[in-house]
């Protein structure tokens, strides 16, 4: 097979790309935190969001619909989050940002920001590292979304699903 070079060490494994392509139909929409080069392949399958705070990673395809948010108390600022999210409609979460030192705590604090009414499956990325595994045992003990499986490489991931 070609190598794609959008599947680098930042982006998303080409094993949760390929769980997407087998699981979620193409109609569907995926909000991504943290963008890059994975959603560029993302956005040629699924309607995409995708958040970041750095000019560099967004506008890299027009068929994503980007939001550009700043850092803020190591997370997004919520002002601009809050004045977003609610133009878009989203069926999957994937929690891929913000990198850096500080844990990606944010997505759990601010939950109440995304509208999860939509959202049948909720991503982790990263969930071999301890922060990443604490949002997956926050999100099973506090939300319906229940971890269906996590694929143990050395790009680890968990998917949640609503139950
Ligand atoms: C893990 S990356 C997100 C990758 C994205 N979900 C994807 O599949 O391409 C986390 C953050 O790193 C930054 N980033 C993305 N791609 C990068 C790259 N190739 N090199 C350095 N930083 C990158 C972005 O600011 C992004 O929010």
């Amino acid at each position: 097979m070609k190598e794609n070079k959008n599947f680098t060490g930042y982006s998303i494994s080409t094993k949760l790309y390929d769980w997407l392509l087998k699981n979620i139909s193409k109609n569907q929409t995926i909000l991504e935190i943290g963008s890059g080069t994975g959603t560029i392949e993302l956005a040629n399958n699924f309607n995409v969001i995708s958040i970041d705070h750095n000019p560099e990673w967004i506008n890299l395809t027009d068929k994503c619909n980007y939001i550009l948010a700043k850092l803020k108390n190591n997370w997004y600022d919520i002002t601009i989050l809050k004045n977003e999210l609610p133009k878009y409609n989203y069926n999957v979460i994937i929690v891929d940002a913000p990198n850096g030192s500080k844990p990606r705590y944010g997505f759990i604090d601010n939950l109440h920001l995304f509208d999860l009414s939509n959202v049948n499956y909720i991503i982790v990325d990263d969930t071999n590292r301890e922060t990443e595994k604490k949002i997956v045992r926050y999100l099973n003990n506090n939300t319906e979304f229940k971890t269906l499986m996590t694929q143990k490489t050395n790009k680890e991931f968990t998917i949640l699903k609503k139950q």
